[in-house]
């Protein structure tokens, strides 16, 4: 099997740069997740957010996840758990508006920390959807305006740890789905494995590496690419030993940014019959349904979507 795609963003910068737009065009068509090396983000910042994150855990997190899984208590179970995540999880919210000076039980140096990683977060969340845009023949900018709305893009942050799991066989710490949105950035631990993809029928790990940024792509930007770049499953399986840390953040279209696939994509790869065109949906609604049905398959998400497009545009003609 081919290897996991490693993008060294050093090489965007000198004479390797279009084989490195080539490995990320691969990326987003075949894997729908990539891992970024040399993304610039400073290290120092990075393991003061981890070992912050870490600190927080202990402090704050881990009783309480003790005393919740106590109540579910695995003894006796036999059949795999099927409604539940083993994960402990907070989220931060940076724009349209920050909120990481309200949520409670942070050390201030914690919420100073996770709101300079944001600020480089979001810079690079927005480099890689130009370099996206290039790799798509699309004018500069094109997805940042795509997901703006009235509001500007949503971005936020889920903190989560994955602490270890007795039966590993009967729970998965998070289950399979693939993300909503448009572009996810994620800094997971570079000792504990869990997260995996599914490439064909296979589950592949996504290789823990220190200092990396793990790429992935959301639903909203295989609507925009029409199924050209891929939102893929994923999902974390649990471990006996170790907790894994996992700060995950989405670039999002605005609430009411309205999600359709680029025209211009569709002229030129020829599409005309409108059963191979991807819907056309405000994307709160999208999250709607989404929140629903978030543990099965995308594709029954964007048919319901192409069938209400449809029955709007008939009513229309007979109104
Ligand atoms: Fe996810």
């Amino acid at each position: 099997m081919e290897a996991f795609p490693i993008i060294n963003m050093e090489k965007l910068n000198g004479e390797e740069r279009a084989d490195t737009m080539n490995i990320i065009k691969d990326a987003c068509e075949n894997w729908g997740f990539f891992e970024l090396m040399n993304h610039g983000i400073s290290y120092e910042l990075m393991d003061k957010v981890e070992k912050l994150t870490k600190d927080h855990y202990k402090k704050c997190m881990e009783q309480r996840f003790k005393e919740l899984v106590a109540s579910k208590a695995l003894e006796g179970v036999e059949a795999e758990i099927t409604d539940m995540d083993w994960e402990s999880t907070f989220f931060l919210k940076h724009l349209p508006e920050s909120n990481v000076f309200e949520v409670p039980d942070l050390a201030e140096e914690y919420r100073k920390a996770m709101k300079e990683f944001a600020l480089e977060l979001e810079k690079l969340g927005e480099l890689l959807l130009d370099l996206l845009c290039e790799n798509l023949g699309l004018e500069k900018g094109y997805l940042k305006k795509a997901f703006s709305g009235s509001k500007g893009p949503t971005f936020g942050t889920k903190i989560g740890n994955y602490p270890p799991c007795p039966k590993p066989e009967l729970v998965k710490g998070l289950r399979a789905h693939t993300d909503a949105g448009g572009i996810i950035l994620l800094f997971q631990d570079d000792k504990v494995s869990g997260l995996q993809l599914l490439k064909g029928e296979n589950w592949v790990d996504v290789p823990p590496m220190r200092h990396s940024i793990v790429v992935n792509i959301g639903d909203q930007l295989e609507v925009i690419t029409n199924g050209k770049y891929k939102s893929v499953m994923h999902r974390v399986v649990t471990q006996t030993e170790g907790t894994r840390m996992s700060i995950a953040s989405f670039y999002n279209p605005s609430s009411d940014a309205v999600i359709y696939p680029a025209k211009e994509l569709l002229e030129r790869e020829g599409v005309k019959d409108e059963s191979e065109v991807y819907p056309k949906f405000v994307f709160e609604e999208y999250m709607k349904l989404y929140t629903a049905v978030k543990f099965q398959p995308k594709e029954p998400r964007f048919e319901a979507f192409k069938a209400s497009e449809k029955s709007n545009s008939a009513s229309a003609a007979t109104a």
